[in-house]
């Protein structure tokens, strides 16, 4: 079985993915970090992130032993990566990694911004999950501070809107929900709430519903 779940900028998706991931014993790949990785690679090496020529390289020369950088979770990070991820030919460099992750037994969950349209159009459980901005700006600061680094809440929220703006009006594979998914609002929820509503949607297609 593979579940998808898309949505924008600190929507919850991430935790969303890992709790679903836990509970059905399934293997979970966050794939903006595949993009976030690429920007690090530049900004690391002191390379403009609109050169579409060393984005590319960079992404077919990345090596999953770094995921786990702390580096990558910063909004310096999210930001480059909304940036390189615009190439097309960044994408197709990172498609065959992300579908082979999906296709492994015992199943997976993707999370990201096309993995419902582009990356497993064959999912059997699409999510696509929103939340409102605002409160996706104070999750994010939270966060931020709690990792010890400065956050404006404000800030913040620019920062997100531009990102939506960003990934949403992009040619190739832009953020939007595939036909078939089921919306999540995760606005109200905390985040038991939302991993009981995610397990729901699950458990009502599994039972064709
Ligand atoms: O989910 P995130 O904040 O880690 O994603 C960072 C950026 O990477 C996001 O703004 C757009 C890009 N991204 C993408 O284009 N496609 C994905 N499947 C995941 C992320």
């Amino acid at each position: 079985m593979i579940i998808a779940i898309d949505g924008p900028a600190a929507s919850g998706k991430g935790t969303l993915g890992k709790r679903l991931a836990k509970h059905y014993g399934y293997r979970h790949l966050d794939t903006g970090v595949l993009y976030r990785a690429v920007g690090f690679a530049l900004i690391e090496r002191g390379i403009d992130l609109n050169n579409e020529i060393e984005a590319v390289h960079a992404a077919e020369s990345l090596d999953p032993e770094h995921f786990g950088n702390p580096a990558l979770k910063t909004q310096q990070a999210g930001d480059a990566a909304s940036i390189v991820s615009a190439f097309p030919r960044v994408r197709e460099a990172l498609l065959n990694f992300q579908r082979h992750f999906a296709e492994e037994p015992p199943g997976a969950v993707l999370d990201g911004r096309d993995i419902g349209t582009v990356i497993c159009p064959d999912a059997d459980v699409k999510i696509y999950v929103v939340a409102d901005p605002v409160v996706r700006a104070r999750r994010r600061t939270l966060e931020a501070k709690g990792r010890g680094e400065a956050a404006d809440e404000a800030l913040v929220l620019a920062d997100i809107l531009k990102r939506d703006e960003r990934d949403q009006n992009r040619p190739v594979a832009p953020l939007k929900p595939a036909e078939d998914a089921y919306l999540l609002d995760n606005s109200n929820l905390d985040i038991e709430g939302g991993v009981r509503a995610a397990i729901d949607i699950v458990e009502a297609v599994r039972a064709g519903r």
